[in-house]
């Protein structure tokens, strides 16, 4: 019962000899093998500025508080600092790669990576198994044995989200807003400036969303070695260099009966490998009503949730996830081809994901090229400075 497998039908999309079809594994039928995955270590940290500048500091990293019950999350929409949804391109992350090469040169620098992206590309990867509502694109490159992988987001999907329509834009606000009441900028024990005046009990500061601390971590899935990175919220007690005290934060609607009860459980799917992708070992998640009131607070060890919901109604088991991404992305290597045109161009491919089928993949033709490069100094999606640091 292998994972991944070629399906001829798609083989009449654009580019015929690179046609490629994974279908979604039968999660009722599938026995997944254990594919182990490495505890994650991280390389480097770095923070967004509220210019959204990238630099290598610890500036926005943020200290666990408990958020008082009660708590109202629509505090503060009037403020909010909005950074608007862009295509959430990989050069942070490779930023962040290169640094770490040039800073441990002397060292040895990095093992061969197979793999490197943002860990919500990662999540989508994992959780295609159970996902039956959401579709994603992704751009696709190997270099020198590397996979890159960056999300595609079509500008039909970048208008739908800069355009939210109230009630969606309040609800992502709450889910900001529950970040403030959680989090201090100053570590416990040391001094703080008390409650904001005229701001609510707990209140942390307005919700500046360009305002991110982010972790690049290296791990293993199987024997490909991987380089993620991504937005961790806070940290509990003091900061340790490492991910042991990480805290992602959640918000959900309180459960009120069987039906809420499974989609809680399903939705603990993509908390459980967006937390476990990057080592962070506690998730808190803040109930609330539909007006935005923090009912209850209840805290999650990562490790823990997938017994959790084994043998619910809304059961997932990761091993089939881990062990349907290993074949996914052992086959893109194998099948994505390295083949540099010059200098200057290199191929990208097009992973496309549809719910409940599979995902197909292609290579772009040129007028797809000309728009992943979006006029800006790329060869391919990877931004000139790094093509020139690996290129051999
Ligand atoms: P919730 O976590 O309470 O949903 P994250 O949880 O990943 O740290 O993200 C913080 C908040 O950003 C989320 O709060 C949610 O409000 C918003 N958010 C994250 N991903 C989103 C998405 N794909 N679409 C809409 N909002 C999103
Ligand atoms: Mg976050
Ligand atoms: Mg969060």
């Amino acid at each position: 019962n292998p994972p991944v497998k070629q399906n001829e039908e798609t083989a009449t999309i654009s580019h015929p000899q690179a046609a490629v079809f994974f279908s979604c594994p039968d999660v009722s039928t599938m026995k997944p093998k254990a594919v182990p995955f490495q505890q994650p270590s991280q390389l480097i940290s770095f923070s967004y500025t509220p210019e959204h500048v990238q630099e290598f500091t610890d500036s926005a990293l943020r200290y666990y508080v408990d958020p008082p019950l009660g708590s109202r999350l629509n505090y503060g929409y009037d403020r909010w600092v909005r950074k608007p949804d862009d295509r959430g391109r990989i050069d942070a992350l490779l930023k962040a790669i290169s640094k770490v090469k040039r800073d441990s040169a002397r060292g040895g620098g990095l093992p061969e990576i197979a793999v490197v992206s943002w860990r919500g590309v990662m999540t989508k990867i994992l959780t295609v198994p159970y996902e039956n509502r959401d579709a994603w694109e992704l751009n696709v490159m190997l270099v020198n044995g590397t996979l890159y992988l960056e999300e595609h987001l079509t500008e039909d999907r970048l208008r739908e989200k800069n355009n939210m329509d109230a009630r969606q834009r309040s609800q992502t606000y709450y889910g900001y807003a529950f970040e403030s009441y959680c989090t201090s900028e100053t570590p416990p024990g040391e001094a703080s400036a008390g409650n904001i005046p005229g701001a609510p009990l707990g209140w942390g500061g307005d919700v500046d969303t360009h305002i991110q601390w982010c972790s690049v971590v290296r791990t293993k899935l199987g024997d490909m070695r991987m380089i993620m990175g991504g937005e961790v919220d806070c940290v509990k007690g003091k900061y340790t260099g490492q991910t042991d005290t990480f805290v992602e934060l959640k918000t959900s609607l309180t459960i009120r009966g069987r039906q809420d009860e499974e989609r809680f459980e399903r939705k603990l799917l993509k908390f459980y490998f967006q937390s476990f992708l990057l080592g962070v070992p506690e998730i808190v998640v803040g109930f609330r009503t539909p007006a935005g009131v923090v009912t209850t607070v209840q805290l999650f060890k990562t490790i823990q949730l997938p017994r959790m919901v084994r043998d619910k109604p809304g059961a997932w088991d990761p091993l089939v996830c881990l062990d349907w991404a290993s074949g996914f992305l052992k086959e893109l290597t194998q099948r994505v081809v390295d083949d540099r045109v010059d200098d200057t161009s290199a191929s990208v491919w097009r992973a496309r994901f549809v719910p409940g089928k599979g995902v197909s993949m292609m290579a772009l033709d040129a007028k797809e090229l000309e728009d992943v490069v979006n006029g800006e100094d790329r060869v391919g999606f990877l931004p000139r400075w790094y093509w020139d640091e690996i290129k051999e």
